[in-house]
């Protein structure tokens, strides 16, 4: 059967080809951006995907999902972080095994991914060590995945994420499906600022629930010494509605905005380090055992 699938309203294809030639101008870091992902494919390529009915189907139903008050109660009920204790290294070793169903561009093991981007970042900016655990961490809330943390659907883990409680922008991916979602026709959240006043600050915005967020909320809670900025680049790193459509700037304040830099220079390497650029593990490992114990406690409850 086929099915026909409309293009993403603001054209992720076309965007990230433009984003991948402006990556290759950046001769100041020296980072060379791969061609194609995993699948020899160009990256966020919604259409092209050979997991493209897996992608629009998860992206379906976070949209549908996504409301606010799914959003409230499920932070409050993981903000708890009474599900398990163990240290940074044992997460990433108990997410090993997941692939996320979201991303048309990875099919390796997370270990995989989260080293490449920690490497290559690490290459590029060799001073700034918060930057290389941020990107060896920033994916570690997939953990919601496993049967500790109950298993949570795909829709509920991954994908781009957005603001809830106030109207959702049409550059979110696959828009269409937010038609469908209760908060859709509620006049207490479609408005342009909903629940929010302008300038209100991230810090006080509900996004739709996700790895991100819960790895934002471990790290605070566990009292990380990491820079504002890393706690930043964690929480919205797939807010691409804001930081590759430039959506919802009226809700930040100035400390989002400087913080925003940091996102956009992540975002380069979360992206295209999705590559076959293999990493030897055991050799890298004590670089960044030394840079979770620096800046985590040695057990984390999650
Ligand atoms: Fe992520
Ligand atoms: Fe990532």
């Amino acid at each position: 059967m086929t099915i026909a699938v409309e293009k993403p309203e603001h054209g992720s294809q076309v965007e990230d080809q433009n984003q991948i030639s402006e990556s290759k101008k950046l001769p100041q870091n020296g980072f060379a951006v791969p061609e194609s992902n995993a699948f020899g494919q160009s990256f966020r390529d919604y259409d092209g995907s050979v997991r493209q009915n897996t992608v629009e189907r998860c992206y379906q139903l976070n949209h549908i999902n996504q409301t606010y008050d799914y959003v409230k109660r499920t932070r409050e009920e993981y903000g708890k972080l009474n599900r398990e204790e163990m240290s940074i290294w044992e997460c990433i070793e108990l997410l090993n095994s997941f692939v996320d169903e979201s991303d048309p561009d990875l099919d390796e093991p997370q270990i995989e991914h989260l080293l490449q981007s920690a490497e290559a970042i690490r290459k590029d900016y060799p001073d700034e060590d918060w930057l290389h655990l941020t990107a060896l961490i920033h994916d570690l809330g997939k953990v919601l995945f496993h049967s500790k943390f109950g298993e949570l659907p795909q829709w509920a883990v991954v994908g781009d994420t957005f603001p809830v409680g106030c109207a959702f922008d049409e550059s979110i991916v696959y828009h269409k499906y937010l038609k469908d979602n209760p908060d859709y026709k509620n006049p207490a959240y479609n408005t342009k600022l909903g629940i929010y006043s302008e300038g209100c600050g991230l810090e006080n915005v509900l996004m739709s629930w996700g790895h991100d967020d819960y790895m934002y909320l471990v790290a605070k809670e566990n009292g990380t010494t990491l820079p504002p900025a890393a706690l930043f680049v964690i929480r919205y790193h797939s807010f691409y509605p804001l930081h590759k459509e430039d959506a919802y700037h009226y809700l930040l304040n100035e400390e989002d905005r400087q913080n925003l830099k940091w996102v956009k220079i992540f975002n380069q390497y979360d992206l295209y380090s999705k590559s076959k650029v293999r990493i030897d593990v055991e050799k890298v490992k004590p670089y960044y055992l030394s840079l979770i114990e620096k800046y985590f406690p040695s057990k984390l409850r999650w």
